[in-house]
């Protein structure tokens, strides 16, 4: 067993801890008041390489492994979730969809542009009525003569009002259930393809987060991403992977706010002592430091199960579960060291306080990450 990054991973984790140091945390506050997506960052991104990191460079991509992602999703997320989730989405959901289920055209025509940045793409599974309950989906996908029509509505769409291309989850035989769910590509410029109400979010404020609506689109058959009746299967695989991301992303934002105490405990002086002298916030700062190193773990774990191909739903699910719970536990005793300080938005920690929560939400709850770990130790120990 070893525990040393390479080379490699120590320059791309340095290289990600620059890039947000240097240019995301500049506007992050403004970007968070005025609900602002970053879009020249997301440029920015693009150049860096962050957004078609695990893409074979045959289709443009930068041909990393799940460590490196797990490492830049961690430095991002220190300092702006709100960005890390542009990141998450694009590469975890949308390009490895692509990638793993897609034919040669879809890539050639799609992934290529995506895994550049030249497009966003955003996963479009969700819907007012399933949210957890994935296999419940409204939106239809009526097979006709060489299309398929698609209606219905999706909500809780990151990336929707900037993406060039959705994968949309849709009910094509309503008598197969879940076996009759499709998946497809499909364009922004399509007619019949429109944005909805922008969400007014408690965290991740500066990512683009809208309802979808499709009215009548005409999905060419080529479009569809996998077999008939594949798509429950692509999203239930995609989302294993997407867990890993978000895992990485909750990570960030508890280290993120605990280097922040610690050099405010430092600094900070209380009863004639930098306040780290005193106990009280020695012991929070070693639980913290405790939760962070185990959460780490966590996620390079499952990060290293799907660079072996190894099963990886059941470390995914871990990580994402620990991730998020101490990330809201780390988050709110930062606020606490901070004392007032960490009340008001200079400081950071309570704009990572909320952006922590999501977390616990998105990418399927806490409680279906214990629902997906039990039926996976079910299977192994049954
Ligand atoms: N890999 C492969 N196949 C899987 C799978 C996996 N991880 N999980 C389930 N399946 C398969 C099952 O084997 C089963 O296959 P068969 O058809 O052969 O029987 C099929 O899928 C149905 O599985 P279940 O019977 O387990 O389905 P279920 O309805 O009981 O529960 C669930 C599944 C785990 C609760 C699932 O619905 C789930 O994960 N829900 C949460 C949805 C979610 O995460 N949504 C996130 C939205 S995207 C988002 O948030 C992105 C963003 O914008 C940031």
């Amino acid at each position: 067993m070893d525990f040393q990054l390479s080379q490699e991973h120590l320059m791309i984790r340095e290289a990600a801890r620059e890039f947000a140091q240097k240019e995301l945390l500049p506007e992050v506050i403004e970007r968070d008041e005025k609900q602002e997506f970053p879009q020249s960052l997301v440029q920015k991104m693009a150049e860096m390489g962050f957004m078609g990191m695990m893409v074979d460079p045959k289709y443009n991509g930068q041909g990393m492994d799940t460590i490196a992602y797990v490492l830049v999703m961690e430095e991002l997320s220190k300092v702006d979730p709100s960005a890390s989730v542009i990141v998450s989405v694009q590469n975890s959901l949308v390009c490895w969809a692509i990638e793993t289920f897609g034919t040669e055209e879809q890539k050639q025509k799609y992934l290529t542009k995506l895994a550049t940045g030249e497009i966003i793409g955003a996963f479009c599974l969700s819907e007012p009525e399933a949210g957890s309950d994935a296999t419940q989906q409204r939106t239809t996908a009526e097979p006709k003569n060489g299309y398929y029509l698609l209606n219905g509505v999706k909500n809780w769409i990151t990336n929707a009002q900037r993406a060039g291309i959705y994968l949309v989850f849709a009910q094509s035989n309503p008598e197969a259930g879940h076996r009759g769910i499709n998946c497809f590509i499909v364009e922004r410029e399509w007619k019949g393809v429109s944005v909805g109400k922008k969400e007014n979010k408690m965290g991740l404020r500066g990512s683009d987060t809208h309802s979808m609506l499709f009215t009548d689109v005409e999905v060419p058959a080529e479009n569809r991403l996998g077999e008939e009746g594949q798509g429950f299967k692509i999203a239930m695989k995609t989302l294993d992977g997407g867990r890993i991301g978000i895992a990485a992303q909750a990570l960030g934002i508890a280290s993120g706010a605990f280097e922040l105490a610690l050099q405010y405990a430092k600094t900070r002086k209380a009863f004639g002592k930098p306040i780290i002298e005193h106990q009280a916030i020695q012991f929070k700062l070693a639980d913290m430091a405790v939760k962070i190193e185990n959460a780490r773990l966590l996620c390079l774990k499952a990060a290293w199960d799907k660079d072996q191909g190894n099963p990886y739903t059941l470390s995914a699910s871990m990580a994402k579960l620990y991730a998020a719970t101490i990330a809201n536990e780390v988050t709110r005793e930062a606020v606490q060291i901070h004392g007032g300080y960490g009340y008001v938005k200079e400081y950071h920690v309570e704009r990572l306080m909320r952006d922590a929560k999501i977390t616990e939400i998105y990418e399927g709850t806490s409680e279906i990450q214990r629902i997906v770990i039990a039926r996976q130790l079910a299977k192994l120990y049954g």
